[in-house]
């Protein structure tokens, strides 16, 4: 069920869009910052309040790479797999990623605290290899800094 702030939060989205339907990704957004993920269940409260079909909603929440449709780790770290990264060691940098997190990409820990997910170009390109871990920015990335990126994300659980 959508709660009252997310209820407020997301007619004021409406509002400013001039219409319901053209606010529906702010709104899965704003009920994924409360529920983490969107449920099947969840993704049919929130296409009835703004007077959708479920499957109406569900096709334009496709379209979009960081709506998730199952359940995600605390934190989501986002891998670049663009030009500049994958010149600048992309993937010996996965593989260990994917080594120290037990996981790879589409995958969640066993703890819940990341899921690892592939992203375009962040921007970076300059200090590639590049990642984020939910809205922080970390670039120069070697597997040695990640380590004590994670190192911290862990200590902060
Ligand atoms: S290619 Fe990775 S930040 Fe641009």
């Amino acid at each position: 069920m959508l709660t009252d702030d997310m209820k407020k939060k997301i007619e004021e989205e409406c509002h400013r869009c001039g219409n319901r339907q053209g606010a529906c990704i702010e709104a899965i957004q704003t009920a994924q910052t409360f529920w983490g993920w969107i449920s099947d269940e969840n993704m049919e409260h929130i296409a009835r309040f703004l007077g959708m079909s479920p499957a109406e909603l569900d096709g334009v929440a496709s379209f979009y790479n960081h709506i998730y449709r199952k359940p995600v780790g605390k934190h989501i770290v986002m891998v670049c797999d663009s030009v500049s990264c994958w010149v600048m060691g992309y993937e010996k940098l996965l593989d260990h990623m994917t080594q120290r997190l037990g996981i790879g990409l589409g995958g969640t820990t066993a703890d819940g605290l990341f899921t690892m997910v592939p992203i375009q170009c962040l921007g970076a390109c300059d200090k590639a290899p590049a990642i984020m871990i939910d809205e922080k920015l970390y670039t120069d990335l070697t597997p040695e800094k990640f380590d004590r990126i994670i190192e911290k994300y862990r200590e902060g659980a």
